[in-house]
């Protein structure tokens, strides 16, 4: 396996332990009332934006060497929901810190939007 296999091997790794890091808190406490895990699904949001961009850069290299195009308007949307999802995981972690007790359910819009849209990635990622 050349170099530049590997590295892409170890960041799609990190990428799906991104995935998991928000996924996995998002069907443990889906039915939660409170205290949700936003510091793990806050640290796979940043994971995904982190290792995706650095699978973008692999890619544009592979492209260019292979002779095909990487497809950038998938890139965009994976991005924008991805940004989406770092948002409402940071906004939930930033008002949790604040509440006594781990926070209620008010936080669950922002635990859910952030599940749900890195759900709705994955699928982008496999069927596109
Ligand atoms: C919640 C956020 C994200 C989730 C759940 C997610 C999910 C996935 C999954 C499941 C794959 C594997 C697909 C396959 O190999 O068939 C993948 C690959 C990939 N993702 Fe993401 N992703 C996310 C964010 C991003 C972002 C923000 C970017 C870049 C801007 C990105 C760029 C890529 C690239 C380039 C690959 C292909 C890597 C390769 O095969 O060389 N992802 N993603």
């Amino acid at each position: 396996m050349e170099f530049m296999d590997v590295l892409r091997s170890f960041f799609l790794v990190a990428h799906f332990v991104g995935l998991a890091a928000i996924i996995g808190p998002f069907l443990l406490q889906a039915r939660w009332k409170g205290q949700f895990a936003f510091p793990v699904v806050l640290g796979g949001a940043i994971t995904q934006l982190v290792t995706g961009l650095v699978l973008v850069g692999l890619a544009e290299m592979r492209a260019a060497q292979m002779d095909f195009e990487v497809d950038h308007v998938k890139v965009a949307v994976k991005l924008v929901i991805a940004l989406i999802v770092f948002v409402v995981a940071l906004l939930g972690f930033l008002k949790q810190r604040k509440t006594e007790g781990g926070g209620g359910r008010e936080l669950l819009p922002f635990f859910h939007t952030a599940g749900g849209l890195a759900l709705i990635n994955t699928a982008l990622a496999v069927f596109w």
